[in-house]
């Protein structure tokens, strides 16, 4: 299996219809501007990525297979000059790549989106989530919560694009940039994760073809992720952003079995959504990754349930031939007639149950 050292996302150029509009948005949003004109916005996270945004129009925008506005090319870190070297021999066998003046290098995927490589040296970022306190497990005693006005997103944790075959498309990222697998939710889509990062997944690809409003069975950007401390950190925000005459978010907040994350996905201008993302799963070669049900693995729960929502059949299973069975988790066994098991508080652990 390759090893390049991906590291992460160093950038999401935006290619979008009203670049004040969106320059706008993300600075609501609490992203940290560091510089803009008439033609650009560059925002400058405390991780060291990078959100630059352009008009659609742009020449700097790639042209590339993805329809309509968004994410139009996503730039991925490599750790070591070495790493990324082998990476571009590899890539340089069946495409063009070009070399930029600052070093990033350029070229298509497999499935003709824009994509980048450059060597990205993360700042370490550091987060002050207060202690929680729950009946017998008190961890703040004679203080308050931090208060804070703003959401200051601190990292690009994933991006997610909806594509006519997630299959074809995650394979170039499997065997051409050696990402892993981190989960699959059955029909819907695919979870990755670069190979030198520990998010639970940095790029999903989402099954374009599906019944729901905004997808046509085309490529398109479907949203970014930006890293927040906790719950509370997500709220302030969309509150902030609602308070600023910002659509509010369809589903609220809620929290997705798979990745274990918290999320809030709100409405952008640029095309597509902007998500807060808090308390995701942190993983490494040791996980374990899982086929889920769609819906049951889409959320434990979500302010605003969806008539779609309501399907919670408890089914997920251990993927297999990814997963040596000497790192399979201590799932708890069934029990006699425990086929099909009622979720409950006490199932803390969910029992897996294999669909016919
Ligand atoms: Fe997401």
């Amino acid at each position: 299996m390759a090893i390049y050292g991906i590291n992460g996302i160093h950038t999401v150029l935006y290619g979008v219809d009203d670049v004040a509009l969106c320059t706008r948005f993300f600075d609501d949003f609490g992203l940290p501007l560091l510089e803009k004109s008439d033609q650009h916005a560059h925002f400058l996270l405390d991780e060291g990525s990078n959100v630059i945004i352009r008009h659609i129009s742009d020449p700097a925008i790639p042209k590339s297979k993805l329809v309509g506005t968004g994410v139009q090319e996503v730039i991925w870190g490599v750790n070591t000059e070495e790493g990324l070297a082998r990476l571009l021999k590899d890539l340089g066998r069946d495409r063009e790549i070009r070399i930029d003046e600052e070093g990033t290098a350029h070229c298509f995927t497999d499935d003709g989106m824009a994509i980048g490589f450059r060597i990205f040296r993360k700042n370490p970022v550091v987060s002050s989530v207060d202690p929680a306190n729950s009946p017998g497990n008190i961890n703040r005693v004679n203080k308050h919560r931090r208060w804070i006005a703003r959401a200051r997103p601190k990292t690009i944790q994933h991006v997610v694009f909806q594509v006519p075959d997630t299959e074809a498309s995650w394979t170039f990222y499997r065997d051409r940039l050696g990402f892993r697998l981190s989960d699959v939710q059955r029909t819907f889509g695919i979870f990755g994760r670069a190979d030198g990062a520990h998010d639970h997944h940095n790029i999903y690809f989402l099954n374009a073809h599906l019944p729901f409003p905004g997808l046509d069975g085309k490529p398109r950007f479907d949203h970014v992720n930006y890293g927040v401390d906790d719950v509370d950190e997500i709220m302030i925000g969309a509150n902030y952003m609602e308070r600023k005459g910002w659509p509010k978010s369809a589903w609220g907040l809620g929290r997705h079995r798979i990745a274990s994350s918290l999320f809030m996905y709100l409405p952008c201008p640029t095309g597509g959504q902007a998500e807060y993302g808090a308390d995701s799963d942190h993983i490494d070669d040791n996980w374990v990754p899982r086929t889920w049900n769609p819906m049951f693995g889409a959320w434990s729960f979500v302010t605003n349930i969806q008539p779609f929502m309501v399907d919670a059949a408890w089914d997920f299973e251990v993927v297999d031939g990814y997963t040596p069975s000497r790192q399979a988790p201590a799932l708890v066994p069934p029990t006699a007639d425990a086929a099909a098991p009622e979720p409950s508080n006490d199932a803390i652990v969910p029992v897996p149950v294999r669909q016919a």
